[in-house]
């Protein structure tokens, strides 16, 4: 067994967990949606939408759910919220369980799950102005406040990257990427302990993409929400999200870190599925680097495991001696030029 394999089957069984606690927990979730058909609409069929998906996510985490059309992510992330109604299981939020909670118990943890839509024309009035567009979350929620509301909204906007100027437009004197982040705005409003992007960038051309991804990344590290990341861009899944869960047919196949997808994918699927990711992009030093040889000097740079490879790879190249990889003191193994080539190579023979 090599130490890719040994370190997968280690961390596939069960799936490691970043520090903090568990603000989402959602256990064996099913929503089936009926298939009407004749002129009396009888049931003929259900669909899958979701088929028996367990996740967690911690506070501060952002996941990124991935999987092609029609397989679920929406319905997944609606039914998380209860916009849609689970058919089974359990969805446990901030340490409630919410699964069977009706609309007024429903009213503070709509508070704190906010979802930004696809497409932000749709669930923008074309009629407000942003001002109240992004007032309108608080005053819904009676957090309105005469003067500080102004500000307040005016401090959202910048935040998303907006002038306060903006405030007096509406929806259609923006163009699709600043219409996002007024959605973004609106969501943020309300200061939700957990936000829901359900593929925000998609409909935006490939610049104004970059940069709201970027703005994502900005709110995960400077704000410190804790996200789901819906999308069928691998590339994105992996660029934004701390672990990704990949999803077919209304069942998850895999979650895991953006490295343990690539590197040990579960299935045929996902393997197919991760071919053509820049494993050097995704990886890390833990998946690379292998027992020290007896003969070997001990003297090379110190890296730390979750170090990307392509981040390491220059210093790995010029070290004399193989770089130690190190983990609060501990010794894991080493990391030589061979091992860094080794994924390199590979990475050309897939392109
Ligand atoms: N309200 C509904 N009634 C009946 N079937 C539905 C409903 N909503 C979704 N579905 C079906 O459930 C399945 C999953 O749909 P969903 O919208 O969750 O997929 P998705 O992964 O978000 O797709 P996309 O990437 O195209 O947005 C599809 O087969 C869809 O047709
Ligand atoms: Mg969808």
């Amino acid at each position: 067994m090599s130490i890719t394999e040994a370190a997968a089957s280690e961390t596939t069984a069960g799936t490691p967990s970043p520090n903090g606690t568990d603000l989402l927990r959602v256990e064996d979730l099913v929503k089936h949606f009926p298939i009407k058909a004749g002129i009396f609409r009888h049931t003929v069929g259900q669909v899958r939408a979701v088929d028996g998906v367990s996740l967690t996510i911690k506070a501060g985490e952002t996941l990124g759910v991935v999987g092609e059309s029609g397989c679920g992510k929406t319905t997944l992330g609606r039914t998380i919220m209860k916009l849609i109604e689970p058919t089974s299981g359990s969805i446990v939020f901030d340490g409630a369980d919410i699964t069977s909670f009706k609309r007024k118990r429903m009213r503070p943890v709509r508070r704190d799950i906010q979802i930004v839509f696809q497409d932000p024309y749709a669930s923008l009035n074309p009629r407000m102005t942003v001002r109240d567009l992004g007032a309108e979350p608080l005053k819904i929620h009676k957090l309105y406040r005469r003067g500080e509301g102004g500000r307040r909204v005016e401090e959202l906007l910048r935040t998303v990257g907006l002038s306060p100027e903006h405030a007096n437009r509406f929806p259609h004197e923006f163009s699709g990427g600043q219409r996002q982040r007024i959605g973004v705005a609106r969501a943020l409003a309300l200061n939700p302990k957990l936000m829901v992007l359900d593929e925000p960038v998609s409909a935006l051309d490939p610049l104004i993409r970059r940069d709201m991804q970027n703005e994502v990344i900005r709110l995960h590290h400077e704000v410190g929400k804790t996200m789901v990341f819906i999308t069928h861009d691998l590339q994105e899944a992996l660029k934004l999200g701390d672990r990704i869960l990949i999803m077919r047919d209304g069942a998850l196949v895999q979650m895991g870190t953006p490295a343990e997808v690539v590197a040990a994918p579960a299935d045929d699927y996902v393997r197919d599925f991760v071919s053509e990711v820049p494993r050097s992009h995704v990886l890390t030093l833990s998946w690379v680097m292998r027992p020290a040889r007896s003969d070997e000097a001990m003297t090379g740079p110190e890296m730390t495991p979750d170090t990307i490879v392509r981040d390491a790879a220059r210093r790995v190249i010029d070290a004399h001696d193989p770089v130690r990889v190190v983990d609060n003191g501990q010794l894991l193994g080493v990391v030589d030029q061979d091992d860094i080539l080794r994924v390199i190579v590979a990475e050309e023979n897939v392109s």
